[in-house]
């Protein structure tokens, strides 16, 4: 569900900003007709009648952070690209999302794929690309059509293609080519992970890669490659359209602009709320409906499950990077998974557990040893089998695992398991002392059908 009201002044919904998702709910809201009737592709003509440097000079002024989860850049990221070497440039958007909790790229590219094109569009004319990738999570095949089709209308439209098509098209001087490639993975998170993405994009198992090099001096093909969530591209074209100005008189200083927050879990009514950066859950849950009917908030994922676990006193936390990071967690991908007072943590830390050593794609010892070993010991704490001295041998692999493993999923995995000992240590001393879980699993509508599932799965 999308909340596209009207900014009001009396209203809750004056919170928020609809941009990227602002006529979702019209006929067709994918087709490239619609798009623009909704001034689509107004930004890429600006970029394109820009000097590349300008474009991302911009882009760095209106402080465009990525929103594929560690907030960096994106401007920054686009300069980081070397010119003038005579190789190769690409542009790789990371489609992968993947993380439990995380539904925001999907549903997005699902309405709006030109929002995403025309931002490729504009980011390889900024970094000197002729060649675009986008890796999708190749298990959500209508999105793959919708993609599939959204490039084909682009290529028809003369904003893809050879130059000269380009060029009589559009009515630009000196356009390069400007190739896009829709590649569908095979379903791993690992190769969300940027260099492993570019692994797998190459042909290979999806694994981590030794930094440096970094992808910005030997990507894709051992060239200079830009990797940007969806999100984060997408949101370029309304900066060139609207101006950086008014993409900073949203948000804060330091985190400006508008970005999709996903509701899930529950909530009276769950869905993607697009709205500037420093809106907290409360508004949130305010304008949304709140928690389900009779029932109190427990806990919640500010960003996915990777992301330590906050509680009902954080209601008030201002939803940018420095307000979650302040109360010790991560914005991530603003994925707002909330849970109420009928689910057992140890049971949902259990299920990300076993997401995570299931996704570990064992290069590095932390993570695949550490992951198989703290399952083990969540499933027999679970089971009422735990002793005591388990609660102190979890924190210890975890803390084996943070900081010490290859890549990110390894301190993603310790997340849950330090953030659920700080603020429910004893719900875990619960189910030692009391030979079992407390909690009737049939209360909590949260959980998949299939108990063995090691996804979560969110029908509220
Ligand atoms: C295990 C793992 C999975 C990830 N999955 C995704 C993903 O699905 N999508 C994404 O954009 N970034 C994901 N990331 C982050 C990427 O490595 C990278 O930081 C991001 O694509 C950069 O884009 P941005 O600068 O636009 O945020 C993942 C990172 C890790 C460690
Ligand atoms: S941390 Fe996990 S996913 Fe990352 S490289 Fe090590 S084993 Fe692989």
């Amino acid at each position: 569900m999308t909340v596209t009201v009207e900014r009001g002044e009396s209203s809750p919904e004056k919170l928020l900003a609809p941009v990227l998702s602002s006529f979702w709910d019209q006929p067709k809201s994918w087709t490239l007709d619609t798009y623009l009737r909704h001034e689509g592709y107004e930004g890429m003509r600006k970029a394109l009648a820009m000097p590349p440097d300008d474009v991302i000079a911009l882009v760095k002024d209106a402080g465009l952070r990525g929103r594929g989860g560690a907030g960096f850049p994106t401007g920054m990221k686009w300069q980081f690209i070397p010119q003038g070497d005579g190789k190769p440039h690409y542009l790789v958007v990371n489609a992968d999302e993947s993380e439990p909790g995380t539904c925001k790229d999907i549903p997005l590219l699902f309405a709006n794929p030109h929002a995403l094109i025309e931002g490729m569009i504009i980011a390889c004319h900024a970094i000197r690309s002729e060649h675009a990738f986008i890796y999708l999570r190749g298990e959500v095949v209508p999105v793959l059509r919708r993609l599939h089709e959204a490039v084909r209308e682009a290529y028809e439209a003369g904003y893809l293609g050879t130059g000269d098509a380009r060029r009589r098209k559009l009515g630009l001087d000196g356009l390069p080519d400007l190739d896009i490639t829709v590649h569908a993975g095979a379903g791993a998170y690992i190769c969300g992970e940027e260099t492993a993405l570019l692994d797998s994009l190459e042909g290979r198992r999806g694994q981590p890669r030794l930094r440096p090099p970094f992808p910005a001096v030997a990507g894709l093909y051992a060239c200079p490659t830009v990797v940007n969530n969806v999100e984060s591209i997408a949101s370029v074209p309304a900066i060139l359209h609207k101006g950086k100005e008014w993409f900073r008189s949203m948000g804060s200083e330091k985190s400006p602009g508008f970005t999709l927050y996903s509701l899930s879990g529950h909530v009276a009514n769950p869905g993607q709320y697009e709205g500037p950066l420093g809106i907290t859950l409360r508004q949130l849950l305010d304008m949304s409906g709140g928690i389900r009917p009779g029932h109190r908030l427990k806990f919640w994922t500010p960003g996915g499950s990777s992301t330590p676990l906050l509680t009902e006193e954080h209601l008030d936390v201002p939803l940018d990077y420095e307000g979650v990071g302040a109360a010790g967690s991560m914005l991530g991908t603003k994925a707002l998974q909330c849970f109420d007072e009928t689910t057992c943590v140890v049971r949902a830390v259990t299920r990300w557990t076993e997401f995570y050593a299931h996704e570990s794609c064992g290069k590095c010892t932390p993570c695949r040893e550490g992951t198989y070993w703290l399952v083990q010991l969540l499933r027999d704490i679970e089971a009422g089998k735990g002793r005591m001295e388990d609660l102190e041998k979890l924190a210890d692999i975890a803390d084996n695992i943070n900081g010490k493993s290859f890549c990110a999923l390894g301190d993603g995995a310790a997340s849950p398991i330090f953030s659920s000992l700080k603020y429910f240590k004893e719900e875990y001393q619960q189910h030692i002392t009391g030979g079992g879980c407390p909690f009737d699993p049939a209360k909590s509508t949260v959980w998949a059908d299939d108990p063995s599932s090691t996804h979560l799965g969110v029908n509220a």
